[in-house]
């Protein structure tokens, strides 16, 4: 186990990975008190002790995203709470692959995502009134709205913060900044791109658990967070536990040398899989309008990409869950369909008045309804939702215009190919139309499945995984894919999609605490 006191071996703070700096101070709190809706809408006085901007590494880069706070319930509605052994909620905050701190937060909850971008600005492309932003068509850049841990929406278009909703039920909460992709030093070096953000989690879930009985809350119940991108990293943390593969990284920033893994991990739309995700963006979207344009991409594109997204599928001999059998790009459609969309269009409909369903059914003629159950076909499924968000490819952009580009940038470079199929069809006059040497090992470093398809004896057993189903930031098989591969080496995998919900949606919170309260419990 990790000492308090490492330095007393008399190694230094980075050599052993531990320091005195990373001792928390469980008498460095103010005490304060919020009022917090619950997911029921109801209001609770809520007493707490708020620990600010707390430096999770030895050596940080950036303190001020390497930094966390943390938020222990002591009063809820005038009565007693004792959070010393209760599940740790990590929140993060991170959309867009931005950087996020929470460094300047007064608050739970009170995260801010950096790199330009509106706060809070997620609720007007995920609201599910509004059809996905033309702002954000092409790609994730710099300038487009994005979604967090601190930015989801709930079915009336109201924010959901889990850190809130968390503390409210009676949960430590932990608030981890991170590096991201758009940060450069004055030498133009970026130190935010791949993998610093997972690194930074990790880190943080080290702290926390070198910690332990010093910081309130039970570290073996640690519950992961996020959306998006958030949702992604989320999903990464919660796969790679104690993967060796993240250790210089971790050692250079000297983390506390204390297990990373996570007991339960959430994730709400995780933009992950990246390097696949081109391919599998066409085999669910690439007969749909682009929202920018109007039309339809380049078909000749959208079907290459379609092809890898079929060799891919079959190379990860997945089987679909309650019985379905093998999961191939021929029948992931009616995977799709059968497992999920229709489920979520039953429970959507069953749950309105009789007069509100039948509304409904009259301006949604594509679904029958018959004996409490709808039906549709994945063809007019497609064509509901209507307009895709994103051009083609969607994540590794011929001209590096898209986040994900940013995303592997590295040293001076902005942006740079992460597929063999957007580098050799590059349009920005590189003369070297191949993915770099380093990109297979950052790919790892920040894919769920590769740490999944290794059965990764440290990831977490109990996964949380939702997403809207008009969400076309990816593919609606991105996240089926996590949960079969998790159901497949038999975790413990709650997934449903959102009906009629868009990108950044949670209109389940309150099953999410639930659900927390019966894995931990
Ligand atoms: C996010 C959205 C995207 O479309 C994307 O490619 C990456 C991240 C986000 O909202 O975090």
């Amino acid at each position: 186990g990790f000492a308090l006191s490492a330095n007393a071996s008399g190694t230094s703070a980075k050599s052993s990975g531990a320091s005195d700096s990373l001792v928390f101070d469980k008498d460095a709190y103010t005490e304060l008190t919020t009022t917090i809706t619950d997911a029921d809408g109801t209001d609770h006085t809520v007493v707490y002790h708020f620990w600010k901007a707390i430096t999770y590494v030895a050596s940080p880069v950036d303190a001020k995203y390497q930094s966390l706070n943390v938020s222990v319930p002591v009063k809820i509605d005038g009565k007693a709470v004792d959070a010393t052994s209760a599940p740790i909620v990590l929140a993060n905050s991170v959309g867009g692959y931005l950087p996020s701190s929470v460094a300047d937060a007064t608050g739970v909850g009170g995260a801010e995502m950096t790199g330009g971008m509106p706060t809070g600005g997620a609720a007007a492309s995920a609201s599910p009134s509004t059809s996905p932003s033309p702002s954000a068509a092409s790609s994730a850049g710099t300038g487009e709205v994005q979604s967090g841990g601190n930015a989801m929406v709930n079915a009336q278009g109201g924010m959901v913060n889990l850190g809130k909703l968390g503390l409210a039920a009676g949960y430590v909460v932990v608030e981890p900044g991170a590096r991201g992709r758009t940060l450069t030093d004055s030498a133009g070096t970026y130190y935010g791109t791949a993998p610093a953000a997972i690194v930074d989690l990790k880190a943080a879930v080290r702290y926390v658990r070198a910690n332990k009985g010093v910081i309130p809350g039970n570290t073996d119940r640690i519950v992961s967070t996020g959306t998006s991108a958030g949702g992604a990293l989320s999903s990464l943390l919660g796969a790679s536990g104690d993967s060796p593969i993240y250790d210089k990284y971790l050692k250079e920033l000297g983390a506390a040398d204390a297990s990373d893994a996570i007991f339960a991990t959430g994730a709400w739309c995780p933009i992950t899989d990246l390097e696949h995700a081109d391919g599998a963006y066409e085999f669910n979207w690439g007969t749909n309008v682009t929202a920018s344009t109007g039309k339809v991409v380049d078909q000749t594109v959208s079907k290459a990409l379609r092809a890898q997204f079929a060799e891919y599928q079959a190379s990860l001999r997945l089987r679909g869950l309650d019985g379905f059998g093998p999961l191939t790009a021929r029948n992931y459609d009616d995977y799709m369909v059968e497992t999920y969309l229709q489920p979520s269009a039953t429970k959507y409909l069953a749950a309105l008045s009789e007069a509100d369903r039948a509304t409904y059914l009259a301006a949604n003629t594509f679904i029958t309804w018959s004996g409490g159950k709808a039906t549709f076909t994945w063809a007019d499924f497609l064509t509901h939702v209507g307009a895709r968000k994103k051009t083609t490819p969607a994540f590794d952009a011929f001209d590096l215009s898209a986040g994900e580009n940013n995303e592997f940038g590295v040293g001076t470079t902005e942006a740079r190919h992460f597929t063999a199929y957007g580098a050799k069809n590059d349009t920005t006059g590189l003369s070297t139309k191949r993915v770099a040497s380093d990109i297979a090992e950052k790919l790892d470093l920040m894919n769920p499945m590769h740490h999944i398809g290794e059965e990764n004896p440290g990831r977490s057993r109990h996964w949380w995984i939702r997403l809207g189903m008009k969400d076309s930031d990816t593919s609606l098989t991105v996240s089926a894919n996590l949960a079969a591969a998790l159901d497949n080496l038999g975790d413990d995998v709650n997934h449903l999609y959102y009906w009629d919900e868009g990108h950044g949606s949670n209109v389940d919170p309150g099953d999410f605490l639930t659900w927390i309260a019966k894995v931990t419990g």
